[in-house]
C-alpha cells in the first residue's frame, strides 16, 4: 500500500473522478466545508468584532504558512488577491521613466502577466518578450535579452502550458550581473517541484494557492527579499 493513498478520502472528487487538472484548479480538500463555515459563522456572530478578533492576522499568518513551503523567511510573504495584483505591487516600486526600463519574459508566461506588462508601457515599460517554439524556454536568448537597461524579469517558473522548467538560477544570476531584478512566478512551481526563495537568491516571487496548494480562489502571495523590502517603497499599498 501506498502511505499517500490515505490522502485520497481527504478530497471529495477523487472518490467520483480521475482528477489530473490541478494545474487549473486543484482538487478541494473535505475541510474546506469546516473552515469556509467557521468563516461564517465568525461573520455572523461576531460581526464586526471578527476584524479585531482574527481576520486581520490572518493576511501575515497565511503569508508566514506559505512562506515556510518556499523556505522564506517569516514577514517576508504577503498575500494579495492574485498573480496579476503582485505584479502590479512588484511595478509600483519602481519608476520606468529612465533608461532602464526594459522588461524581459517569454511568450510563455502566463497571459495575465503578459497584458499587465503590456499595459504599462504608458508609464515608460519597454516588454521585451523572447519568442519560444510554444513548449520550450529557449535559455540562452533569453539570457541575451537581458541587459543593462532591463529593469525586471517578471518569468515563470514551471511553465503553465508545458510545464517545461526555466532555469531559474541562470535567469537570477544573470539579471543581478546587470542589476535587474527577477519576479519568479511560482505559481505552478511551489507543490510541484522543489522551491528555496533564500538558495536562488530571488527578488521577489509570487504564486497562488487554488492549484497545488489546496487553497482557493482570491488567495496569492508575495515573497520580497527581505533587504530588498527595506529599500522600496510600494504606491499600490492596501
Ligand atoms: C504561472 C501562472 N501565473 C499566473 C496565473 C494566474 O494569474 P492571476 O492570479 O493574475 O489570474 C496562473 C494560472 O491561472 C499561472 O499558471
Amino acid at each position: 500500500m501506498d502511505d499517500l493513498l490515505a490522502y485520497r478520502s481527504q478530497f471529495p472528487i477523487l472518490e467520483e473522478t480521475t482528477y489530473l487538472i490541478s494545474n487549473s484548479l486543484g482538487a478541494m480538500p473535505r475541510a474546506v466545508y469546516e473552515a469556509a463555515r467557521d468563516y461564517a459563522d465568525a461573520w455572523a456572530h461576531r460581526g464586526v468584532r471578527a476584524w479585531e478578533e482574527h481576520w486581520w492576522n490572518l493576511a501575515p499568518a497565511v503569508g508566514d504558512e506559505i512562506g515556510a513551503i518556499l523556505n522564506a523567511p517569516p514577514g517576508s510573504v504577503s498575500t494579495h488577491l492574485n498573480v496579476t495584483l503582485c505584479q502590479a505591487v512588484v511595478a509600483s516600486c519602481f519608476d520606468f521613466s529612465g533608461p532602464r526600463n526594459r522588461v524581459v519574459y517569454s511568450d510563455l508566461n502566463f497571459p495575465s502577466v503578459m497584458y499587465f506588462w503590456n499595459a504599462q508601457r504608458g508609464r515608460g515599460v519597454r516588454p521585451h518578450m523572447v519568442k519560444t517554439d510554444g513548449v520550450q524556454v529557449p535559455t540562452e536568448a533569453l539570457l541575451d535579452a537581458i541587459d543593462e537597461h532591463t529593469l525586471l524579469v517578471p518569468i515563470s517558473h514551471v511553465v503553465f502550458r508545458s510545464s517545461f522548467i526555466n532555469d531559474a538560477q541562470a535567469i537570477i544570476e544573470k539579471a543581478h550581473r546587470v542589476g535587474a531584478y527577477v519576479l519568479l512566478d511560482v505559481f505552478q512551481s511551489v507543490g510541484t517541484v522543489p522551491v528555496d526563495v533564500q538558495a536562488l537568491n530571488v527578488d521577489f516571487a509570487c504564486g497562488g494557492v487554488l492549484k497545488w496548494l489546496c487553497g482557493g480562489p482570491g488567495v496569492a502571495y508575495l515573497y520580497v527579499r527581505p533587504d530588498l523590502a527595506e529599500k522600496l517603497e510600494p504606491t499600490l499599498t492596501g
